[in-house]
C-alpha cells in the first residue's frame, strides 16, 4: 500500500504532479460530471459523511479542515450543520477557484502530504474522494494524524469495491466503458476519466484501509459501506 500510480508516473513526485495537472484540466466541468456520473448519489454520500461528524460540527470551539476540498462540496454540505470554523485545502489552484465561487470558508493551497499547519490544530479532518489520489497513503495518514488534536477525528469518504458479484460486474462495465466515454466527451479529458476507474481498482479494500489507519496510529477505526460497497466511509480517532 504505497499511493496512487497513474500510468507513466514513475515516482511519487511525478504521480503528484500528474494528479494536480489532471484536476486542473477538468476543474470547470468537475461538479457537473460528478453529479451526472454518480446519478447525483455523490451528494448523498457527502451528506452521510457530514451527518456522522455532526456532533463535532455543532461545537462552536471546534476547528475543522476539509482536505482535498476540490470545488468545495463537502464544505457546502457542512454549512447548515456547522457552528464552528471550517477550512478547505487543496493543492490544485483551479479547483480552489471553483470552490471560492461556492463557499465562504477560508481556503488554502497545500499538498496534503506536507501541510503548512502546526501539530494538533484540528478537531476534525474530512477528506472526500481525495485520499485515493495521494502519492503515499501512509505518509498521508501520518500527516493527518500530526495536524489532528489528541482524540481528533479523521473521516475518509472514498470509492471502494462493491462486494456483490452481479453489482460488481455492472459497476465494472459502467466505470470502465461508459464513464470514461461520457467523462471524456464532457470534460475534454478522457485520461482523467480513465484514471478514475483504474485508481479505484488499485485502491485498497475497505478492510485494508481500516488496517492501514490503525497502523498509522488511529484508534476506534470503523467503516460503513454505501451504495452496495461502491463507496466507503471510514472514521478513526487520533490515538496516543
Ligand atoms: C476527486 S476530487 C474530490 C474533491 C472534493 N473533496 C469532492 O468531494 O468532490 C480530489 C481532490 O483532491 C485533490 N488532491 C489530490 N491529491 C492531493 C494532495 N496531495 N494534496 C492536496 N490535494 C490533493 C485534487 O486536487 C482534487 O481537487
Amino acid at each position: 500500500m504505497t499511493g496512487t500510480t497513474p500510468r507513466g508516473a514513475n515516482t511519487e513526485q511525478e504521480a503528484s504532479r500528474w494528479v494536480r495537472g489532471m484536476f486542473g484540466r477538468i476543474a470547470t466541468r468537475y461538479d457537473l460530471l460528478n453529479h451526472l456520473l454518480s446519478f447525483n448519489l455523490d451528494r448523498r454520500w457527502r451528506t452521510r459523511a457530514v451527518e456522522r461528524v455532526s456532533e463535532i460540527l455543532a461545537r462552536p470551539d471546534a476547528r475543522v479542515l476539509d482536505l482535498c476540498c476540490g470545488t468545495g462540496d463537502v464544505l457546502l454540505a457542512m454549512e447548515r450543520r456547522r457552528k464552528c470554523m471550517a477550512f478547505g485545502s487543496d493543492f490544485c489552484h483551479p479547483m480552489l477557484i471553483e470552490a471560492r465561487r461556492k463557499v465562504a470558508s477560508p481556503l488554502f493551497e497545500a499538498d496534503a502530504l506536507m501541510l503548512p499547519v502546526a501539530d494538533g490544530t484540528f478537531d476534525l479532518i474530512t477528506i472526500a474522494f481525495g485520499f485515493r489520489n495521494l502519492a503515499n497513503y501512509r505518509r498521508g495518514l501520518e500527516e493527518l494524524r500530526r495536524v489532528l488534536r489528541p482524540d481528533g477525528t479523521l473521516a475518509i469518504l472514498e470509492f471502494s469495491q462493491p462486494s456483490n458479484r452481479a453489482f460488481a460486474a455492472l459497476y465494472g462495465f459502467f466505470s470502465t466503458r461508459v464513464l470514461p466515454w461520457i467523462g471524456g466527451v464532457v470534460s475534454g479529458s478522457r485520461e482523467a476519466y480513465s484514471y478514475l476507474p483504474e485508481s479505484i481498482r488499485k485502491f485498497p479494500s475497505a478492510g485494508e484501509l481500516a488496517s492501514e489507519m490503525r497502523a498509522a496510529g488511529f484508534g476506534r477505526v470503523d467503516f460503513e459501506r454505501m451504495t452496495g460497497g461502491a463507496v466507503a466511509l471510514h472514521l478513526g480517532h487520533k490515538a496516543d
